[in-house]
């Protein structure tokens, strides 16, 4: 039997040897110590000789099982102290900067929006909302638009079919839907921009079934087309950096009188110097959009009296501008969502 522990005993210590972690030193432990491990089977022979053997026996078990034990116990510590030392070994930059996902960039359209919002705000303008789905009656009929006008007919006009019974709907043709809001919520003096989204049945290199307007309105006592060309100049003062002189050329609007076109001086051709403007193509003018005297029917759709107040409204495309500003040669690039494209825009 003593044979039999010593064996027990170098085989534990050839095994501890190969022990690589916690778990597998635990199964070594059950194997030898465990209810039927090794050295407790060795133990229950004791049973079955002499006193005397016994006593000697024992001794020699009581003292394998402690220095099984402690070999046991010396390499889990030694286990713990390896597993500290690659902690400690392990190498972490803490300067390095983290990876950080790649910022977007706004879109050109997004960049003149705001520009344009933040110019007119500095002027005293509050910027006024309405929805992509108007009543056709904000659209056209308090627009002064007769209900025979071509551009009700549904070849320019994308009408939405009402399921609540709300009327006549369409998607908004342009921003001046948001003059009637405005004027409705609002006493004179009403000085309001309405950038947004507006949708015709129109589509090519110059045309977008969508696109974007900016509408201003200006209404209060005495207010005359001076106020509209004067606010202009200092609008491109402002925006262009340098006041660029304003054209009025006159033109038709139902919900205008007297309506004009409104023209500003290409802030592009001095750059050219002497060749042909690419901007202009050398006519030296840039057509923005219509604009004029608020119509006195207009005033009257929303109860404010047109022989108190006078007003003026203007409204132009923003896809226009941002295409201005950044030399964007087609409109389609705005809406093709090519990433190239959208990402080569300083915001
Ligand atoms: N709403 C007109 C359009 O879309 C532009 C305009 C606005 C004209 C305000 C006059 C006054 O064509």
């Amino acid at each position: 039997m003593l044979v039999r522990l010593q064996a027990e005993q170098e085989r534990l210590l050839a095994a501890l040897a190969e022990v690589a972690d916690e778990d597998a030193l635990y199964q070594l432990q059950v194997a030898y110590l465990g209810k039927k491990g090794s050295i407790t089977a060795l133990s229950k022979e004791l049973g079955r000789v002499s006193p005397d053997e016994r006593k000697r026996l024992g001794a020699e078990l009581n003292r394998a099982k402690a220095a099984i034990t402690e070999a046991l116990e010396g390499r889990r510590e030694a286990l713990l102290a390896e597993a500290r030392a690659r902690d400690l070994a392990r190498v972490e930059d803490l300067t390095m900067p983290p990876r950080r996902p790649p910022f977007g960039t706004l879109h050109p359209l997004t960049i003149a929006r705001r520009a344009l919002i933040q110019t007119f705000r500095r002027m005293g303008f509050d910027v006024a909302e309405g929805p992509h789905v108007e009543h056709a009656n904000y659209n056209f009929d308090a627009l002064n638009f007769q209900p025979d006008h071509p551009a009700r007919d549904m070849q320019d006009t994308f009408g939405v079919r009402d399921r609540r019974g709300a009327g006549d709907l369409v998607l908004r043709t342009h921003t001046s839907p948001v003059q009637i809001r405005a004027m409705l919520q609002r006493t004179p003096p009403v000085r309001i921009i309405a950038p947004g989204t507006v949708f015709r049945c129109d589509d090519d290199a110059t045309h977008s079934p969508m696109f974007h307007q900016i509408e201003g309105l200006y209404v209060d006592r005495g207010v005359t087309m001076a106020d509209l060309k004067a606010t202009m100049i200092q609008f491109t003062a402002a925006f262009f950096g340098r006041a660029l002189d304003i054209r009025l050329r006159p033109s038709y609007f139902p919900f205008v009188e007297p309506g004009a076109e409104l023209d500003m001086q290409c802030p592009f051709c001095g750059r050219a110097r002497g060749q042909t403007c690419s901007v202009c193509k050398g006519a030296g003018w840039i057509e923005l959009g219509g604009s004029g005297m608020v119509h006195p029917a207009v005033f009257e759709a929303v109860g404010v009296d047109p022989e108190v107040y006078t007003g003026w409204a203007f409204g132009f495309g923003i896809d226009r501008m941002a295409m201005l500003m950044y030399q964007i040669p087609d409109l389609r690039q705005m809406f093709d969502g090519d990433i190239r494209f959208l990402q080569s825009f300083p915001g």
